[in-house]
């Protein structure tokens, strides 16, 4: 990955944390984006003079232009993208607010494509480039008690579909990844609600470390994956294969 240089929003820990690590382990300059600041730094300050933390609203138009020009000011033009930022409300239909609803398609569902927005126009500079939007196994089946989750991340399954067609003359590869449960704040204290699968349900009978899909992300990013894009890749210890 040297020579790249990528944005991961919501870096400052869990999944987006395990993939700037991995990223900066393997020769790539990072920017984390993120809203929590003193984790974000704390971790950026870890990673070494290849990681940089921006703080931004992944939902805010004016925040992305900031993050792609703190990018270009301090590594130069990306090249590589993860749309990852994120959160998970739990609540039935009729309990669920029009802002909670609003809220969750705001950030994984408008934040992804003003990202992939964002991005392009220096991707297309640089000729070509790499995006990887994290959706979810809720992005692929049915989830009850997250409806705004599952709104966003079946909307990321298909916008990326949509920008794989439309960006493959650029050389820009646009994959999403649809992990299943994976142990990170997000879920831990949610188990036993509907929102997250028995472990014992799953075939493999465990969740997933961040790193596991740290590690699907990397190749989806390098030129090992070269002719991969549109494409939707599962990583869930075999659950949707029971579905
Ligand atoms: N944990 C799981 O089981 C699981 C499963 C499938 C998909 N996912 C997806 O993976 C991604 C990462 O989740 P995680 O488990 O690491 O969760 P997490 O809560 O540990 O991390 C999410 C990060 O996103 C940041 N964020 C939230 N709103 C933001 C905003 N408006 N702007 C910028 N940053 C924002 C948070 O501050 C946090 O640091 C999410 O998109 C999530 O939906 C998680």
């Amino acid at each position: 990955m040297e020579g790249r240089v990528v944005i991961v929003t919501g870096g400052a820990r869990g999944m987006g944390a395990a993939h700037s690590e991995l990223l900066v382990a393997e020769g790539a300059q990072v920017v984390l984006s993120d809203l929590r600041e003193d984790q974000g730094e704390k971790l950026a300050e870890k990673l070494g003079t290849n990681a940089r933390f921006h703080r931004a609203d992944v939902s805010s138009p004016e925040d992305w232009d900031r993050t792609v020009a703190f990018t270009e000011e301090v590594f130069g033009a990306p090249t590589g993208l993860i749309n990852n930022a994120g959160i998970l409300e739990l609540g039935s239909i009729e309990d669920t607010t029009p802002e909670q609803f609003r809220r969750s398609t705001d950030i994984m569902m408008f934040g992804v494509f003003l990202g992939m927005r964002a991005v392009i126009p220096a991707m297309k500079r640089s000729g070509g480039g790499t995006i990887v939007n994290i959706s979810s196994t809720a992005g692929l089946t049915a989830y009850p008690e997250i409806i705004g989750y599952v709104a966003a991340k079946w909307a990321v399954r298909g916008m990326t579909k949509a920008a794989a067609v439309e960006l493959g003359e650029y050389g820009i590869r646009v994959n999403s990844i649809h992990p299943g449960e994976v142990e990170t704040d997000m879920i831990l204290g949610q188990e036993g609600t509907d929102a997250v699968a028995d472990v014992d349900a799953i075939p493999l009978h465990r969740f997933a470390q961040a790193p596991e899909i740290a590690r699907l992300a990397l190749f989806l990013m390098s030129d090992e994956s070269g002719y991969v894009t549109g494409a939707e890749h599962i990583i869930d210890g075999g659950a949707t294969a029971l579905a």
